[in-house]
């Protein structure tokens, strides 16, 4: 596919407890560097805030050189600078924002920011030399269903074009990632125990424990919960305490298996109410073998093509999804507007910060 700008771009993102720095033109990635802090903060079960702030602002600057170095390019070669603005941890955010911001001025740049949730949107369109991809036919791609899960969003939205989206559906308590991260812990799996929790199901039996279906009977409310379904895995993981391999394989299953259910459920009422040509599914979740075949299996019957990152680490978060993101809008700020560029950490996707 085509982008607006192809131009070298340096992008940042510290949105959560990554710091990325990833170089792009157009939809290729030409270095895409991640410092991951979530062993720092597996013991809190979660990211613990000046915890984060303070690994972004030690390690930025190494990421940064990095990802010039992997990419072979300097700042006489690079033309803009994108940086995530929101949604994401503020304090965290901020480090990335002041970074973009010193060094657009420093290097006489433009600054581009960006919203990470349409981030994770767009990185299905990412594009390497490997695969030798990114032709896709913008014709026949919208209108399409977007399913973004990640640790802190579960959104489905409606994009009718690159920069035009209505979500649809967002999680009313726990987002998938964080619930399925939650599960994880519960069955001591570590943090972030997604991924984790998928290896463990795999050996499972789906059926074997008795848990509910979110939004059972609520067919009338489009919207995604998980909090009903965390306590009751909350009660069951206590009766069947002590835990052994195969109760943790088969725990592991049948939670999975109505987180997933509930996805499904509303997936398919969202395509009875909107045509789509396509359905995008990015996020950290995306990654997940299983969601991905069963999204698949209810496209298919529609004819509907199912769009994924192409590698896990395009999945979770990474700068060069905002590298990519910003190669399709066609306005920078410069000179005193940089100043404009803040964080918001509760951006919604399609409302944060117009250039
Ligand atoms: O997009 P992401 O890196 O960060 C946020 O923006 O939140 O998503 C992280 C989430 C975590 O909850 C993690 O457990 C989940 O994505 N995740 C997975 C898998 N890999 C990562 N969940 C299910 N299956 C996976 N394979
Ligand atoms: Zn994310």
């Amino acid at each position: 596919m085509e982008s607006f700008v192809e131009k070298y771009i340096l992008a940042i993102d510290t949105s959560c407890d990554e710091t990325s720095v990833a170089l792009t033109r157009g939809t290729k990635i030409l270095s895409n560097v991640l410092w991951s802090q979530a062993s720092q903060h597996a013991r809190f079960g979660g990211v613990y805030p000046s915890l984060a702030k303070r690994s972004h602002q030690e390690h930025i600057d190494w990421v940064i050189q990095k990802a010039l170095k992997t990419s072979r390019l300097d700042f006489n070669n690079i033309d803009l600078i994108a940086v995530t603005v929101g949604p994401g941890l503020a304090v965290a955010l901020e480090v990335g924002i002041a970074k973009a911001k010193e060094l657009a001025k420093k290097h006489k740049k433009k600054i581009i920011p960006l919203n990470h949730t349409e981030g994770h949107l767009l990185s299905v369109f990412a594009s390497s030399n490997r695969i030798g991809g990114g032709k896709l036919d913008k014709n026949e791609l919208f209108p399409a269903l977007a399913l973004i899960a990640s640790g802190k969003h579960t959104d489905l939205i409606l994009v009718s074009a690159i920069g035009k989206y209505k979500i649809i559906a967002s999680t009313i308590d726990d987002a998938l990632g964080e619930a399925l991260d939650k599960a994880a812990r519960m069955l001591g799996l570590g943090y972030p125990g997604g991924a984790v929790l998928e290896k463990m199901a795999v050996n499972g039996n789906k059926d074997k424990y008795e848990l509910p279906t979110p939004m059972l009977g609520k067919e009338d409310q489009f919207e995604f919960s998980y909090s009903g379904l965390k306590t009751a895995m909350w009660r069951l993981v206590e009766k069947e305490t002590p835990l052994n391999r195969q109760k943790i394989y088969d725990l592991s299953a049948t939670f999975q298996n109505k987180a997933f259910l509930h996805v499904e459920r509303l997936t398919i009422k969202a395509l009875l109410k909107h045509k789509v040509k396509t359905f995008i599914f990015g996020g950290g979740v995306s990654s997940n073998i299983e969601l991905r075949k069963r999204l698949r299996k209810i496209l298919k019957a529609q004819k509907i093509q199912l769009l994924v990152p192409y590698s896990k680490k395009l999945c979770t978060d990474n700068a060069a999804m905002i590298g990519i993101a910003a190669s399709f809008k066609k306005n920078s700020l410069s000179g005193n507007k940089i100043d404009l560029v803040e964080r918001e950490p509760r951006a919604m996707i399609g409302s944060s910060f117009k250039i």
